[in-house]
C-alpha cells in the first residue's frame, strides 16, 4: 500500500459514493492494490476476511448420493468467490458477493433437509442467491468451521456497501492488463468500455493527451487522477453547490440551511446544518470551520435519509390499530410455484422468498399425498409436489423476519377428510400458539382485530362448516356434524375442480381453525350486505373483480369497508404473468394477489405500494376507502375531500453508472428515463426523456415534466431507465416505484432496482421533485 494512503478518518457511510480525496489516495497507490484499499477500510487484518481469502474444502450437496468436496475461497478482489474443482480457472465456477441474498446456518434449505441427515445439522450452511440461481448447499468438516464460514460471510456481506470506488477501481484493475500500474492508451480505452462510456478514438486520444502531462505515453499517479476527474465531473452538482456556496467557495451552515429550506423544502435549523457538516464533511479543516465542501455536499446528497423516499415513511408510520380489513395487504398467488403454472417446480423456498419480501398472505393448494401426508402443487398439472408439513415449517420460520404483522394462510383445500385432519394436526403442532384458533377477546366479535393485536400470528383463510356465531351458542355447536358438506364456494379457478370440490367434505378440525377469514361465494353486493358477516370473505378472479371495479366501483368500495376481498390472476395466465393491481386497490380490495415469482411491472408496482410503512406488508387505506357512507368513485371522480388536486414537477437531471444489460463487447447504453404516475384513471400518465447516446456512465437530460394528480392518496410514481433500442425494443435497466405521498421534495437521488427488485449497487438517478397545490 502506498505511504500516502489515509482513509481511517472516514466512517463507512462516507464511502457511499466515490469520494475524491479517497480516489486521490487510491490512485497514488499502485493499481494492483486498488481493490484492497477500499475493501480493507475498517476490515484491515480482519480475521474473518483472512479466513475467506484463505478458503477451504467444503462438501457440496446436490442429492443424497452426490456430495463432492470442493475448494472455496474469496478471490483477491474481495468480491468474487471461487469454487475450485480442477486447477483451472473458469468464470462459471465463480460468483460475486453481490449475487448473494443471504447465508443460512444449519439445514435450512429444502435441499439440505432432503439430502442430508439430522446429525450434520450444525455443520451445514446454505448460500442463497438473489436471482433464480440454485442455492449452494454445503457441509463443513466441523461445527466450528461451519460457524466460521457463516460468520465470515455475514461480516463481509454487511461490509459490502454501495461503493462506487469499488466499482471504478475494479474496472481500472481489469483495464490494467499487463499489471504494470500504468495505463496505456489502449488500456484507457478498455477502461472506458468497462465503465460504459463509448469514446471515439479522437476523443480518447484528446483525453489521453490532456492528462499525459509527462508525455510518457502512459498515465500514472496524478495523471490518472486528473483523467478520473474529467470523467466523474458532475456539472449539475457544481451548479447546485455553486448557487448556495456563498462563503469563500464553501457552504456555511447558514448556506446549507438556505439550501435545505429553499430547494429541499425541509424545516432545517442551524443546529441541523451543524450536525450534517459534523457527520458528512470529510475535510477536517472545513469541518472545524463548520463549512461543507463540495465533496461533503455530494456525500450528504447520497445519504439514505436524503434520498427520494421520505425517511419517516421508511419506518412504520401509520396507525396499525385499526381493523385488519382497513389495510391493503401484500398478497401472493400460488405461492409454492417457482416458475410457470403448468410444469414448473414447486418449492418451500418460494414461500421463504415471498415472506422475506413482506408478503402477508400466502396460498397453499393442498391435495391428498401418499402415506397420508398432504402435498402442495398445482392440481392437474405437472408442477412438482412439496409436503404440506414442510411448507408450514418454512412459513413458520420465515414469516416474521421482515415484518411482525400477521400472515394469512390461504388454503385451497382439495383433500379427503382423513388428510384434512392431518393438515389440521400439522397446523396446530407446527404453528402452536401463533395460530389463531378462536376470536380474540370475549364473546362473538363484531369486527376484525388490528394488525397490531395480531402481531406474530397466523390466520387461516378457508372454508368453514358453520357460522362463527355457532361457537358461541353451545346447543347449536352440538348439532355440528363433520359429515355436513361444505358450503358452495366457487373460489376455484377451474370449473371442473369446483364441481368435484362441492362433493367433498370438510373436516371439523380444519373448519374450526377458520376464524376471521371464512371463504364464501360472492353473489352480489346486496346479498353480501344482508346475509354475510364481517369475517365472511370472497375471492374474485381478476376479470370479474376488474369488471366490478369499473362498473360498480362505489359499491365495491363500500363492500370492502367491512369485508375482505381477495383477487387472484386468471387461470389462463399459465406463464405466471400478472395484472395491474392499481384499479383493484382503487376499489378498496385488500388482498390483490400476484404471482410473486414473476418479475414484471405489476410486481414492481406492488413492491412500490408496500415499500413504505416499515415494509410491514400492511398499508392503511385512505379515509375515503374506510367510510361506509363514502361517495368516492375512482372512475367518475365524484367530488369530495379525496380530490386534492396537485401538480407534480419532475426535473430529470442525470444518472450515474448504469450497468450494461448485455455483455456484447461493443455495445453501449443509450439511456432514457420514463416517469409514470399510477392511480385513479384521471391520474394515469407517462412521459419520457430523449435517449442520451452511448453514455451509461454519467448521462444528463435536464428535462422537466409536469403531471396533474387529483387523488394523491392513491397515486404512485415510477421512474424507469431503459436502454433505447429502436430495432429490437428498449431494454429495461432499472426502476424505482414509490407512493406519491412519500416523495421527498427538492434534489434527490433515486435508487435503482433491477428486475428482481434488488438494488443496483453504484447506479442511480438524480431528479428534482416539486409538488404544488394546483389552482
Ligand atoms: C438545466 O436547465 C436549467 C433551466 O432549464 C438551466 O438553468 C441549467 O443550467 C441546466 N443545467 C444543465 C446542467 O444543463
Ligand atoms: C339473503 O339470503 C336469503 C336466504 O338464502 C335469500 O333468500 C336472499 O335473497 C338473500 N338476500 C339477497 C339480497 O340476495
Amino acid at each position: 500500500m502506498g505511504a500516502g494512503f489515509k482513509v481511517s478518518s472516514f466512517s463507512s457511510e462516507h464511502f457511499f459514493l466515490l469520494h475524491k480525496s479517497v480516489v486521490q489516495s487510491v490512485l497514488n497507490c499502485s493499481l494492483c492494490s486498488l481493490f484492497f484499499l477500499f475493501f480493507f477500510t475498517g476490515m484491515e487484518g480482519d480475521s474473518d476476511l483472512q479466513f475467506l481469502l484463505q478458503g477451504g474444502d467444503l462438501l457440496k450437496v446436490l442429492s443424497p448420493s452426490w456430495k463432492k468436496t470442493r475448494y472455496f475461497r474469496l478471490m483477491e478482489d474481495c468480491k468474487t468467490i471461487w469454487r475450485e474443482s480442477k486447477r483451472t480457472f473458469k468464470d462459471s465456477q465463480t460468483f460475486s458477493l453481490d449475487d448473494i441474498s443471504s447465508v443460512r446456518l444449519g439445514r435450512q434449505s429444502e435441499g439440505l433437509r432432503k439430502n442430508t441427515e439430522d446429525q450434520v445439522e450444525g455443520r451445514c450452511f446454505s448460500i442463497m442467491f438473489k436471482s433464480r440461481r440454485k442455492n449452494l448447499d454445503l457441509i463443513a468438516s466441523s461445527e466450528e468451521e461451519a460457524k466460521q464460514w457463516f460468520n465470515s460471510l455475514q461480516k463481509v456481506l454487511s461490509n459490502r456497501n454501495n461503493l462506487n470506488i469499488h466499482w471504478i477501481s475494479s474496472c481500472l484493475r481489469k483495464a490494467d492488463k499487463n499489471k504494470d500500474d500504468k495505463m496505456t492508451q489502449s488500456e484507457l480505452k478498455n477502461f472506458l468500455r468497462l465503465i460504459n462510456i463509448k469514446v471515439d478514438d479522437d476523443y480518447a486520444e484528446m483525453l489521453f493527451q490532456k492528462c499525459d502531462k509527462s508525455k510518457s505515453g502512459h498515465l500514472s499517479g496524478e495523471e490518472i487522477e486528473h483523467f478520473y476527474d474529467l470523467l466523474t465531473h458532475r456539472e449539475e452538482i457544481d451548479v447546485i453547490y455553486g448557487a448556495y456556496a456563498k462563503t469563500t467557495g464553501f457552504m456555511s451552515s447558514q448556506n446549507l440551511v438556505d439550501f435545505l429550506k429553499k430547494e429541499q423544502r425541509e424545516k432545517a435549523t442551524l443546529a441541523d446544518a451543524h450536525n450534517i457538516i459534523q457527520k458528512h464533511e470529510p475535510d477536517e479543516n472545513a469541518k472545524e470551520k463548520k463549512l461543507l465542501s463540495k465533496d461533503g455536499f455530494l456525500i450528504y446528497m447520497h445519504y439514505p435519509e436524503t434520498l427520494v423516499l421520505k425517511p419517516d415513511h421508511r419506518e412504520v408510520y401509520q396507525d396499525m390499530s385499526q381493523p385488519l380489513n382497513r389495510y391493503f395487504i401484500s398478497s401472493s398467488h400460488n405461492t409454492y410455484l417457482m416458475e410457470d403454472q403448468l410444469s414448473g417446480p414447486s418449492s418451500t423456498e418460494a414461500y421463504v422468498r415471498a415472506l422475506l419480501k413482506s408478503c402477508r398472505c400466502v396460498e397453499l393448494d393442498v391435495w391428498d399425498g401418499s402415506d397420508n401426508e398432504p402435498v402442495i402443487y398445482h392440481g392437474y398439472t405437472l408442477t412438482s409436489k412439496i409436503l404440506f408439513r414442510d411448507a408450514i415449517k418454512s412459513i413458520k420460520e420465515y414469516a416474521f423476519k421482515t415484518s411482525d404483522y400477521p400472515v394469512i394462510l390461504s388454503l385451497e383445500n382439495h383433500c379427503s377428510v382423513e388428510q384434512q385432519e392431518v393438515m389440521a394436526h400439522h397446523l396446530s403442532s407446527i404453528l402452536g400458539s401463533a395460530l389463531v384458533t378462536s376470536p380474540l377477546g370475549e364473546g362473538m366479535p363484531t369486527d376484525f382485530p388490528s394488525p397490531e393485536e395480531l402481531k406474530g400470528k397466523f390466520l387461516i383463510k378457508g372454508k368453514r362448516l358453520n357460522k362463527l356465531e355457532a361457537s358461541f351458542a353451545p346447543e347449536a355447536a352440538e348439532a355440528d356434524d363433520a359429515d355436513v358438506t361444505e358450503e358452495d364456494e366457487s373460489n376455484n379457478e377451474d370449473e371442473d375442480e369446483q364441481k368435484e370440490d362441492e362433493k367433498r367434505k370438510l373436516a371439523k378440525e380444519l373448519s374450526g381453525m377458520v376464524v376471521y377469514c371464512k371463504s364464501v361465494h360472492f353473489h352480489s353486493f346486496e346479498d353480501a350486505r344482508q346475509n354475510l358477516s364481517f369475517y365472511e370473505m370472497s375471492s374474485f378472479k381478476e376479470q370479474k373483480a376488474l369488471a366490478l371495479a369499473e362498473e360498480s366501483a362505489n359499491s365495491f368500495i363500500r363492500h370492502n369497508v367491512d369485508k375482505l376481498s381477495r383477487i387472484y390472476p386468471a387461470g389462463s395466465r399459465t406463464d405466471s404473468s400478472n395484472y395491474n393491481p392499481v384499479p383493484l386497490w382503487n376499489a378498496g380490495c385488500q388482498l390483490v394477489a400476484l404471482n410473486f415469482q414473476t418479475t414484471c411491472t405489476d410486481m414492481d408496482v406492488n413492491q412500490g405500494r408496500f415499500l413504505v410503512n416499515g415494509k410491514s406488508g400492511y398499508i392503511l387505506k385512505p379515509a375515503f376507502l374506510r367510510d361506509v357512507d363514502t361517495e368516492f368513485d375512482p372512475i367518475t371522480l365524484t367530488r369530495g375531500d379525496w380530490l386534492k388536486h396537485k401538480t407534480l414537477h419532475v426535473l430529470v437531471v442525470s444518472a450515474q453508472q448504469l450497468p450494461k444489460m448485455n455483455n456484447k463487447k461493443f455495445s453501449f447504453v443509450d439511456p432514457l428515463v420514463k416517469v409514470q404516475v399510477y392511480g385513479v384513471p384521471a391520474d394515469v400518465a407517462e412521459r419520457q426523456t430523449v435517449a442520451v447516446e452511448n453514455n451509461g456512465f454519467n448521462p444528463a437530460w435536464n428535462e422537466s415534466f409536469q403531471f396533474d394528480v387529483y387523488v394523491p392518496d392513491l397515486a404512485l410514481v415510477r421512474f424507469t431507465i431503459e436502454d433505447h433500442d429502436s430495432t429490437s425494443g428498449n431494454e429495461f435497466i432499472g426502476q424505482y416505484t414509490l407512493p406519491f405521498n412519500s416523495l421527498n421534495m427538492g434534489y434527490r437521488q433515486v435508487p435503482l432496482l433491477n428486475k428482481n427488485g434488488d438494488v443496483l449497487s453504484s447506479a442511480g438517478l438524480f431528479v428534482h421533485i416539486m409538488v404544488l397545490d394546483a389552482e
